[in-house]
């Protein structure tokens, strides 16, 4: 357990990210932060008043202001609009750049130290601008969103082959979209590579399913995206961090040089620790797995050099 987890924006994800963050007692306090008045508050005491029927002692505040933040070990950043009919994609990137920016100025001022999740959208850009913004190093500045659309593909896969989650080894690689690079060369189910147990054609379909597992649920939803499963994402990387667990898990990483690429946030295998990311790791990759990840960081350098800082 830490002193104290920040998760800015009370929206579904963040809320969900809050609950889910005091339920296993990753922190002794957990501040919720939003800039509508009375929304953080009202959800904090909601969520405090769940305590003595969970049996959690993680004490949850509501706040509009980051003075309650101060000092925090842990900021996960789920701030930020969803696209509303006509706003273009720029309008989206621009609007939730701004609302980064501003959160991660604060951030840095109130807790410097802290180590920076961030899961607003589009994930890749709004990580490089909660880089930019706080000037934190590339360790304390992370992004969710592998372990989303791992979930997914495992989900899926679990589905198909009607066997346990549990046993499902999978990481998808890449910028959080279309070009996402599930990793079939390194999915297997207890150790026995999936190829032996799925015909192509399934396999190619569920692929294609994982990267489309957002838009899927908006679908559905009609007024939202998903919430449960990030959060999960979100909050599993906090715990890894906690508890220094070593966890290799995918995560946006600002690459210097690693995978043949410098200078943006891409979505590759991490060890996360206590100290933050403390190791990427590189894998082989076939040749068509490296020219899809090189394509998924093109798609990720246009948004990139359109933002405005
Ligand atoms: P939501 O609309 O339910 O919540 C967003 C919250 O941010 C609202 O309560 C809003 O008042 C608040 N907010 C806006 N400006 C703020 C500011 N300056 N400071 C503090 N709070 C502010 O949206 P939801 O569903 O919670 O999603 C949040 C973000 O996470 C979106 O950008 C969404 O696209 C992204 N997302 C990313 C995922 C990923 O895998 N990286 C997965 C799911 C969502
Ligand atoms: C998702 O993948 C919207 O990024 C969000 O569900």
């Amino acid at each position: 357990m830490v002193k104290k987890i920040t998760v800015v924006g009370a929206g579904n994800v963040g809320a969900t990210t809050a609950q889910r963050v005091a339920e296993k007692e990753l922190a002794r306090t957990v501040v919720l932060v939003d800039v509508v008045e009375g929304i953080p508050q009202g959800k904090g005491l909601d969520q405090w008043q769940s305590a003595p029927i969970e049996g959690y002692d993680s004490r949850i505040i509501g706040t509009n202001g980051y003075d309650e933040t101060a000092g925090s070990e842990i900021v996960i950043i789920t701030a930020g609009i969803a696209r509303k009919p006509g706003m273009s994609r720029d309008d989206l990137l621009n609007t939730n750049a701004g609302i980064v920016k501003s959160v991660s100025e604060q951030i840095a001022k109130t807790s410097p130290d802290a180590i920076v999740i961030v899961v607003s959208n589009p994930l890749d850009v709004m990580c490089y601008v909660a880089k930019e913004a706080t000037h934190f190093p590339r360790e304390r500045v992370i992004g969710m969103a592998g372990v989303l659309d791992t979930a997914r593909y495992r989900a899926f896969l679990a589905e198909a082959l009607d066997v346990s989650v549990r046993d499902i080894q999978a990481m998808v690689l890449g910028g959080h979209g279309d070009t996402m690079v599930p990793l079939i060369s390194y999915t297997s189910v207890s150790g026995i590579p999936v190829t032996q147990l799925m015909d192509a054609a399934t396999l190619n379909a569920i692929v294609d399913r994982t990267r489309n597992g957002g838009a899927e649920i908006v679908k559905y939803l009609k007024t939202g995206s998903a919430y449960y499963a990030p959060s999960a994402g979100a909050v599993q990387m906090a715990e890894a961090i906690v508890n220094d667990q070593k966890r290799i898990l995918p995560c946006a990483a600002w690459l210097q040089g690693e995978y043949g690429l410098r200078d943006l946030f891409l979505g590759v295998p991490c060890k996360l620790g206590r100290k933050g990311l403390e190791q990427v790791i590189e894998v082989q990759l076939t040749a068509d797995e490296r020219t899809a990840l090189e394509k998924s960081a093109q798609a990720v350098r246009e948004p990139m050099s359109a933002v405005k800082l």
